[in-house]
């Protein structure tokens, strides 16, 4: 691979002539492939049952496998039914690094396309609020299909500048996860564009905005909370010198990071304090582990300033584009849900433009006043023609054995045949039927007269398998 100049000179600059050799020669090696469990719905056993191809451990990662790159993984049944999340090995340590537990408020900042909200979703089991935010608007909409495949219920989408959300969620979190815009070292050989579009200055450019997002989570953290700062990036401007900058408000402390198969940290030289609390973060590099490479710092926000509580901030009036499910829609919803298994207390259920959507059960609706809302939660289903017609989101989180009426479709052929949008020959289904794949859900279908029809989304739809 043809390497920028500049950026060659600066890594022959800062390691050791060995190791910038070895990584010089890392980018003519294919990239790393890898997948995630989902265990909002299966456990390794379960989803390594059900692919057709070898499966390795990644060694910092319980949930994480390497597959063969030539594999295409978003082509299975599996991936279908949100059983994995298609992930690159090195990308899957900064949501083990923050590790929130069930009940935990976490925001995960700067999430498209969604690879750590799944997996930070994973780890709160359905428990807690998960904030997802992503600033580029297309990009939030591939978020937010990811987190309707994998079937989370506890996350809002939103699509805001990060500063946007101080109002809102003043000191709120308990964890935060930045995932931070880079430039990209560690995707070079995975993504062209982030080739083309390095340069020196591109560096410095993002070194800032790094900093500018960090003083706004600064605002978002609960005193005693916990961040997690990453990069898939090698520049210590971006990394060890983002971290130092941090660690001077006096604010901060950094916690190690400790992941197995990990043993190379931060490098206190390559800042200008020499603050020796930056070895305690970890960086990752391509020419020492199989993957593209990682910068992961674990800080602690010490800070003890007056802080308002979570519920202090309410404000007494709703935001403007949500309004209460009508008596006639809530009525028709519960008609519906005594087949979904799970009733949801009428508070937290609202019509957010034309859907009804069930808000994740720590959150007050004030939170959102005033931002750009993506997704407030789980999209129940839309009122057609004076009927409930349940949303593909609602499919996906729910259990086929709470789920009054099911079609199995065990053959491969039969599964496929539903992906592509074609009708399903009914045995004895009636009304709206939960279509599974080896008893995960793919997605809705509505059974009449001995067939159920496909109700799985157009856009979602395969033309090939
Ligand atoms: C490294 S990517 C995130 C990857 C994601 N965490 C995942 O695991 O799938 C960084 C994201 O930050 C977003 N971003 C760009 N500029 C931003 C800004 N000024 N503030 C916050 N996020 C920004 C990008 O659109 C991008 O989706």
């Amino acid at each position: 691979m043809e390497l920028p100049e500049k950026f060659k000179s600066r890594m022959q600059g800062l390691l050791p002539e060995k190791d910038w050799q070895a990584l010089a020669a890392s980018y003519d090696r294919p990239p790393f492939k890898g997948i995630r469990t989902n265990t909002l719905k299966t456990r390794n056993e379960g989803m390594q049952r059900l692919v057709p191809f070898a499966t390795e451990a990644v060694p910092w990662c319980p949930t994480g496998f390497y597959i063969d790159p030539e594999i295409r993984p978003g082509k299975q049944l599996a991936y279908y039914a949100g059983l994995y999340y298609v992930q690159e090995p090195t990308a899957m340590t900064p949501a083990e690094a923050l590790d929130p537990k069930p009940g935990d408020w976490v925001l995960d900042l700067c999430a498209a396309p969604g690879g750590k909200t799944t997996q930070l979703a994973c780890k709160l089991q359905g428990q807690g609020l998960l904030v997802a935010n992503e600033l580029v608007k297309n990009r939030s909409a591939i978020l937010a299909s990811n987190v309707e495949r994998m079937g989370i219920t506890n996350c809002v989408i939103l699509n805001e500048f990060p500063e946007r959300l101080i109002d809102n969620f003043e000191v709120a979190f308990d964890k935060i996860l930045v995932d931070a815009p880079c430039s990209g070292e560690g995707m070079f050989r995975k993504e062209p564009a982030a080739l083309s579009e390095w340069s020196e200055e591109r560096v410095a450019l993002c070194a800032a905005r790094q900093k500018k997002i960090l003083e706004t989570v600064d605002r978002l953290l609960k005193p005693g909370g916990e961040m997690v700062y990453s990069t898939c990036t090698f520049a210590p401007e971006e990394n060890e010198q983002v971290v130092a900058a941090l660690l001077g408000t006096g604010r901060y402390q950094t916690l190690p990071v400790q992941l197995p198969g990990l043993t190379d940290h931060g490098v206190p030289a390559w800042t200008e304090e020499g603050n020796p609390a930056v070895a305690e973060t970890l960086r990752i590099m391509p020419n020492h582990v199989q993957g593209e490479g990682h910068f992961v710092a674990k800080l602690k926000k010490t800070a003890s300033s007056p802080v308002e509580s979570r519920s202090a901030k309410q404000k007494n009036k709703k935001p403007m584009r949500f309004v209460s499910a009508k008596a006639r829609e809530l009525a028709d919803f519960e008609d519906f849900s005594k087949a979904v298994g799970w009733s949801a207390s009428k508070k937290d259920i609202v019509r957010y433009q034309d859907r009804l959507y069930r808000l994740p059960p720590d959150l007050e609706l004030f939170r959102l006043s005033g931002l750009r809302v993506l997704r407030p939660g789980v999209a129940l289903g839309t009122q057609k023609k004076g009927r409930f017609e349940p949303s593909h989101t609602l499919a996906m989180t729910l259990k086929p054995q709470t789920f009054g009426c099911c079609h199995d479709m065990k053959a491969e052929e039969e599964a496929y045949a539903y992906l592509k949008g074609e009708p399903v020959p009914a045995q004895n289904e009636k009304g709206w039927t939960l279509m599974t794949w080896n008893g995960f859900p793919l997605g809705f279908g509505k059974a009449s007269q001995g067939t159920i029809k496909n109700h799985f989304p157009k856009g979602l739809r395969i033309y090939k398998k």
